[in-house]
C-alpha cells in the first residue's frame, strides 16, 4: 500500500472507493458521480493505492487569512471533507495512515486545528476518537418533509454541544433545511416534520 497525492487519472477509482465505503453507513445516500473540486482553496487530496487500485481517499480543505469556513473554533482550520477506505481494506490501518500523511502536509501550513462532521456510525466515531478528536457539536440530519415553510435563520453560537439558532425576528429555531436535509438542533422539532429517518450529526475538533 502506498499513499500519493490524488491525480485526475484516479477519479473513477476514487468514486468507486467512496461509494463502496459509504454503502453500509448512514451516509449511503450521499453518492458523488464526480470528484469534488475546491476551486480557489488550498487542499490536501490523498489516495491510498494497492496494486494501483484506489483503496482509500482523503480530502481536506484549508482555511486561509482571506477565506475561513471552519466553524468549531476560531483561527485557521482544515475541514476534513472526506476520509474513506474501501470495505475490503478496512481495519488494516489505511485510514490512520492517510490521516497521518495529511498531518505531515499540515505541518507545512499555518493551520491550527482540524474539524469534520460525521453521523452516528460506530467505526467512524471510534476512528476519530482514537485519533484524538473532541466531540464539539451534535445536531441531527433528518430526512423528511416539514409541516410548514422554513425561515431564514441566524446561528448565534454554541451551548452544551448544541447550536443556538434564531429566526431573523429573534425567535429560537429548532431546525433548518440544508441541501435538502433538515438540520435539527432540538429533537422536539421532530414533531413538526414528517420524517423517514434521522441520524445524529456530530462535529469533531482537534487542535494541532
Ligand atoms: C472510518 C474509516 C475511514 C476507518 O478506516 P480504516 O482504515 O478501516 O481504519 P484503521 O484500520 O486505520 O483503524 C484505526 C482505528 O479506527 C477505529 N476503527 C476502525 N474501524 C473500526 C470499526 N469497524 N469499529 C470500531 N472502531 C473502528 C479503531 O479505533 C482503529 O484502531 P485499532 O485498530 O487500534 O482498534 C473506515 O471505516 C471507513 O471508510 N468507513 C466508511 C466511511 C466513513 O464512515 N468515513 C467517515 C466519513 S465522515
Amino acid at each position: 500500500m502506498k499513499i500519493i497525492k490524488y491525480e485526475p487519472r484516479y477519479e473513477e477509482g476514487w468514486l468507486r472507493c467512496r461509494v463502496l465505503a459509504y454503502l453500509h453507513t448512514s451516509m449511503y445516500e450521499d453518492v458523488k458521480t464526480e470528484k469534488p473540486q475546491f476551486p480557489g482553496r488550498p487542499t490536501i487530496e490523498l489516495i491510498a493505492l494497492e496494486d494501483d487500485m484506489v483503496v482509500g481517499i482523503l480530502d481536506m480543505v484549508l482555511d486561509t487569512e482571506e477565506i475561513q469556513t471552519s466553524f468549531l473554533a476560531k483561527g485557521l482550520g482544515a475541514f476534513l471533507s472526506v476520509i474513506a477506505v474501501h470495505p475490503d481494506y478496512q481495519g488494516r490501518g489505511i485510514g490512520q495512515k492517510l490521516y497521518e500523511a495529511a498531518l505531515e502536509e499540515l505541518e507545512k501550513t499555518p493551520i491550527e486545528f482540524i474539524e469534520l462532521y460525521t453521523r452516528g456510525d460506530e467505526p467512524a466515531n471510534n476512528f476519530y476518537k482514537k485519533l484524538g478528536f473532541e466531540l464539539r457539536l451534535e445536531t441531527y440530519d433528518v430526512f423528511g418533509v416539514e409541516h410548514s415553510l422554513g425561515k431564514e435563520v441566524v446561528i448565534k453560537g454554541m451551548k452544551n454541544q448544541r447550536l443556538l439558532v434564531e429566526t431573523e425576528d429573534g425567535q429560537e429555531c429548532k431546525y433548518t433545511l440544508v441541501d435538502g436535509v433538515y438540520e435539527v438542533y432540538d429533537l422536539a422539532a421532530l414533531d413538526e416534520i414528517d420524517y423517514d429517518r434521522y441520524y445524529p450529526s456530530r462535529g469533531y475538533y482537534k487542535k494541532l
